[in-house]
């Protein structure tokens, strides 16, 4: 049998009396332990091992109250004045309340107390009772001693218990229980020898190797299921560390990364993707434009091509939006509401190599803030411009990404952007739900041909918070920026 070096002293110890019923005391004493925790761990394991029972018994222990400390070094009332009365050849209520034993709170309770003594009042002095009171006041005392050391209720005198149960702040009870342990038949057929204490090494040292005792001892076996305190050190933010995941996603799929600026134009944030310039999501409840600078210039060819294509459609053979176009809309600053505006402008830097770039910014819309929306918030971006680019091509990718993400299931729906045709809706399942995690399309003609591309190009735009709602199951966007540190270090590693 596997015992430890506790539940083998413990086992010894009641063997020598196989007979008695153990107490803590007396399993303490035997064992020369002072911790009790040994007793009740030892015990315990003894129990479950079928070599010790335990019985419990539950026992109320009394002890003093606020009132009855005071009592026990000054003495119960009725005994200082009692004391008094003997003393002093005035009796009367006046003498007592002058005398200063009693406190004028006191004094009301102590008339009661001499009063069930057999004390009388006459005349407004007291008159002693015939009979003789000390014995009486020495059990009260001896009663309040009792109490001040702590103990059990039936060692108590009841008459006496019932009497101070109904005086306030005397005494107090608590509930305890309390075990006994004796020595059950598998115990005692236990061999003497299994019962040897051995060294039981929780830690290996250096020392302990170099010696000899190892070579006898016990190795306290490790659980791997138990309970941890989880160190907290330094580690990136959830968001960061995600934006690293999908980072290294498209970098592997070969892609290249872009990256672009806060502020930028109506023109190329808008203007350029043929969203046309009275469209309500250009309105300052939804952008966000700067003061200062109020306008940016742009190249004048960009503009005219811009008032051509959104007037009567340029060459594209589009008819356009119509209406009269304008330049000073066009050069308006603002915070960049999507991200689509950095690939746009990399297409019109490099429209005639083929490429696959993909970018993670930062974007502002003026939202009010709930559950789902953040007025900044990220976009995962990218493009594919190459000979034969097509919506399989696009739907691929994308399904190719958010597969390596672990969400296999995606689906795409019809949709409409203005700077894309045919245009869709990526929607991944998550928890048996199909959630809305960004749009995609192939950039029309309005859109590549003022800025010369010479291939299709696939283009997609997604909500990274939304994602990371997903990846971390959240229910609140807004958990991600609250610095909450308890739920960051609680945060799985991604
Ligand atoms: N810019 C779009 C948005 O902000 C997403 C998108 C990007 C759609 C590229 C089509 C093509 O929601």
């Amino acid at each position: 049998m596997d015992l430890s070096n506790n539940e083998k002293r413990m086992l010894k110890a009641l063997r020598s009396d196989g007979d008695q019923t153990w107490d803590l005391d007396s399993v303490l004493a035997a064992c020369a332990w002072n911790d009790q925790a040994h007793v009740a761990g030892a015990g315990l394991a003894l129990a479950d091992k079928g070599l010790v029972e335990i019985e419990t018994v539950s026992a109320t222990h009394w002890g003093l109250g606020p009132e009855g400390v005071k009592a026990h070094s000054e003495g119960l009332l009725e005994r200082r004045l009692f004391d008094f009365l003997i003393a002093s050849e005035d009796k009367s209520m006046r003498a007592v309340q002058a005398s200063g034993v009693a406190s004028k709170q006191e004094v009301g309770i102590g008339v009661g107390l001499l009063k069930g003594l057999g004390f009388t009042l006459e005349q407004g002095a007291f008159v002693m009772p015939s009979e003789d009171m000390g014995v009486m006041l020495v059990a009260r005392k001896s009663f309040i001693e009792q109490c001040a050391d702590g103990v059990d209720e039936n060692d108590l005198d009841a008459d006496l218990l019932a009497h101070f149960k109904k005086r306030k702040g005397l005494i107090e009870s608590t509930d305890a229980t309390a075990r006994t342990w004796r020595l059950s038949p598998a115990g005692s057929r236990i061999s003497e020898t299994d019962l040897e204490e051995r060294l039981q090494v929780v830690q290996i040292t250096p020392d302990l190797l170099q010696g000899e005792e190892w070579r006898h001892a016990d190795f306290k076996s490790y659980d791997v299921n138990l309970a941890a305190p989880t160190p907290a050190g330094g580690r990136p933010h959830p968001m960061m560390a995600l934006i690293e995941r999908i980072r290294a996603i498209f970098l592997e799929m070969g892609f290249d990364e872009l990256d672009g600026d806060y502020v930028q134009t109506a023109g190329w944030n808008m203007d350029a993707l043929f969203i046309p310039q009275d469209h309500p999501a250009r309105e300052m409840q939804d952008t966000f434009y700067t003061t200062n600078p109020k306008s940016i210039e742009i190249p004048q060819k960009h503009l005219d091509d811009w008032a051509a294509i959104h007037e009567h459609g340029g060459d594209t053979g589009s008819t356009g939006w119509g209406g009269s176009y304008s330049l000073d809309e066009s050069r308006k600053g603002l915070l960049r509401t999507h991200t689509t505006v950095n690939t746009i402008r990399y297409l019109a830097d490099n429209p005639d190599t083929p490429c696959r770039v993909f970018g993670i910014g930062r974007v502002f819309r003026k939202e009010s803030i709930d559950r789902t929306h953040l007025p900044e918030f990220h976009q995962i971006e990218g493009i594919i411009m190459e000979p034969g680019a097509s919506l399989p091509m696009l739907v691929t990718t994308l399904k190719t990404f958010y597969a390596k993400m672990g969400y296999p299931e995606v689906r795409v729906r019809p949709a409409y952007f203005p700077y894309t045709e045919p245009s869709l809706e990526i929607e991944v399942k998550w928890r048996g739900q199909w959630l809305e995690l960004g749009g995609a399309g192939i950039f029309r003609p309005e859109v590549t041909e003022p800025i010369g591309c010479r291939w299709p190009v696939c283009a997609w735009g997604m909500g990274l918070e939304r994602l990371a709602m997903l990846v971390l199951g959240l229910d609140d966007i807004r958990q991600l920026y609250i610095s909450d540190l308890e739920w960051l270090r609680s945060q799985p590693l991604l």
